[in-house]
């Protein structure tokens, strides 16, 4: 069982997780519904879930975990004996977590309101984020969630498809600029420059990272893994 920070505070931008907030609290019911119909495209999720190579009676944590589309794949993974920690910073999509939870009688579910960037969690076997750094001011922020466990699996957007595939991504970024925070007029420059970023995180903190790319070059799965002693 993972145990909250007491310790003081962070580097909290409130401005941006007020943003994330509004956003994601208004478009949570369709979000849910979204995600849900389409959770198993491209293998993405179940891909994720395999690169945090998870063991039964692990505790996982999913960052920004939303209406808590990752749980039944987490779940599979760390058994009746493991445990799955959802953090996501708006209230209305942690509700939606929670219905799912008690709909279906998960008790190793548990959910935490809080901000990933500033985890409420000292520690895990293994960290999730799908679809949630590139929302990150600064997407460096990965870097902490590598001193709480291990393993530590980000799935972001990102270019590297080929002409129609980015031309795509960047019409469905552009209709999402508000979500990302996005100023200038090239979206997939810095949807790019992003992942890049919470890549770099994990390269700096933990001993290997591999990627591996979904759906057409659009989705890039970065898997950050420390050397255990044994090894
Ligand atoms: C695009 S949704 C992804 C949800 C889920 N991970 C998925 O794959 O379907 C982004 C989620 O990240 C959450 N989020 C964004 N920034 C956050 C932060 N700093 N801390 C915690 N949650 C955050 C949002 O509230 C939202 O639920």
């Amino acid at each position: 069982m993972p145990h909250h920070r007491g310790d003081g505070p962070a580097p909290f931008d409130i401005e941006s997780v007020r943003r994330i907030r509004r956003e994601y609290g208004a478009w949570a019911p369709v979000y849910d519904w979204f995600a849900r119909a389409t959770s198993s495209i491209g293998g993405v999720r179940d891909g994720c879930v395999a690169a945090l190579d998870l063991d039964p009676g692990d505790t996982v944590v999913d960052f920004g975990c939303g209406p808590g589309v990752n749980f039944p794949a987490l779940r599979e993974a760390v058994g009746p004996e493991g445990r799955v920690v959802g953090v996501d910073v708006t209230r209305p999509m942690l509700e939606r977590a929670r219905g799912l939870a008690e709909r279906r009688g998960w008790e190793n579910v548990s959910l935490v309101q809080g901000d990933a960037t500033n985890p409420p969690i000292e520690s895990a076997d293994a960290v999730l984020a799908t679809f949630v750094t590139s929302l990150f001011p600064d997407p460096y922020a990965v870097c902490g969630w590598c001193e709480l466990a291990d393993s530590v699996v980000v799935a972001n957007f990102a270019p590297h498809g080929g002409r129609v595939a980015n031309a795509a991504l960047g019409a469905f970024a552009r209709l999402n600029a508000r979500l990302f925070d996005f100023e200038a007029a090239d979206p997939l420059r810095q949807l790019d420059a992003r992942t890049a970023e919470s890549r770099r995180a994990l390269s700096d903190c933990l001993d290997s990272v591999d990627y591996r790319d979904y759906v057409f070059g659009t989705i890039r799965v970065h898997a950050g893994h420390r050397r255990s002693d044994a090894e």
